[in-house]
């Protein structure tokens, strides 16, 4: 059967760089400029009525980037919460940040952080989930890490159990990933909630992915058939 619309969608906000370097300016400027994307998404998301969104911003291996590219990242990130706050909150979106468990993300950051998810932890019209010093595979690593403290024993170990123990464990799995800038990877991107996830990879850099894009990879998504293993219905009547 035909998806309609995906109840969870994710950005692997790729290309920044690259955007920025064919125009010979600094890198920063990319992710700068990106900003006017991830309003676009957030946006064309609320407009048609995706619940949850989650945007890929920093990784667990974005650390080894320049210090001041990562500083800058970092203050670009601040200023952003600084200024979009109020109007997130406003129209009832709820904000998460993913990740941040090591305890890296500088402390004035990570206060900013805490307020917007508590102010906005009562709405109920959309979920934006900012994963911002994520791996998908520390997230498993923690997870794992609550189990054994908690004393599971084996035999409860199951899926569920596992995945109870996620930083947010009322997040649905992941139906649709776009990855822009045409890379075809998964950069330790929430490895357990894509299990079943359809993925797309629109060669467009980040800054250049507005509105107009977005809706197309939506509209695209309702095309895609999904099987999660099993046999489609039609596909299955078609054999005979
Ligand atoms: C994505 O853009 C943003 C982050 C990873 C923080 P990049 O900075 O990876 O841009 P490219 O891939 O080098 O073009
Ligand atoms: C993935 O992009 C991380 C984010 C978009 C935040 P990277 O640019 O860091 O990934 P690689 O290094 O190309 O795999
Ligand atoms: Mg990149």
């Amino acid at each position: 059967m035909a998806a309609g619309l995906p109840r969870h969608v994710a950005c692997v906000m790729d290309g920044n760089g690259r955007w920025a370097e064919q125009r010979g300016r600094e890198r920063t400027e990319g992710h700068r400029v990106g900003e006017g994307s991830v309003v676009d998404v957030i946006e064309t998301s609320y407009a048609c009525g995706v619940k949850w969104l989650t945007l890929y911003a920093f990784s667990t291996e974005n650390w080894t980037r320049p210090d001041e590219e990562v500083a800058f990242l970092m203050g670009l990130v601040q200023r952003a919460l600084r200024k979009h706050a109020a109007s997130l909150h406003l129209r009832g979106i709820r904000c998460r940040f993913l990740g941040g468990e090591d305890g890296r993300i500088p402390p004035s950051l990570a206060r900013d952080i805490a307020d917007i998810v508590e102010l906005t932890s009562g709405n109920t019209r959309m979920t934006l989930t900012v994963a911002f010093d994520h791996g998908g595979r520390d997230a498993i690593v923690h997870a794992a890490r609550a189990l054994v403290r908690e004393g599971v024993p084996e035999d409860a170990v199951t899926e569920e159990a596992l995945a109870a123990r996620f930083q947010y464990p009322d997040t649905p799995d992941i139906d649709l990933v776009i990855r822009t800038s045409g890379e075809q990877r998964v950069s330790n991107f929430m490895l357990w909630q894509v299990a079943y996830a359809e993925w797309m990879f629109p060669p467009t850099l980040w800054p250049d992915f507005r509105a107009e894009e977005y809706r197309a990879c939506l509209e695209e998504y309702r095309r895609r058939k999904r099987r999660y293993g099993g046999l489609d219905r039609i596909d299955e009547m078609e054999m005979i």
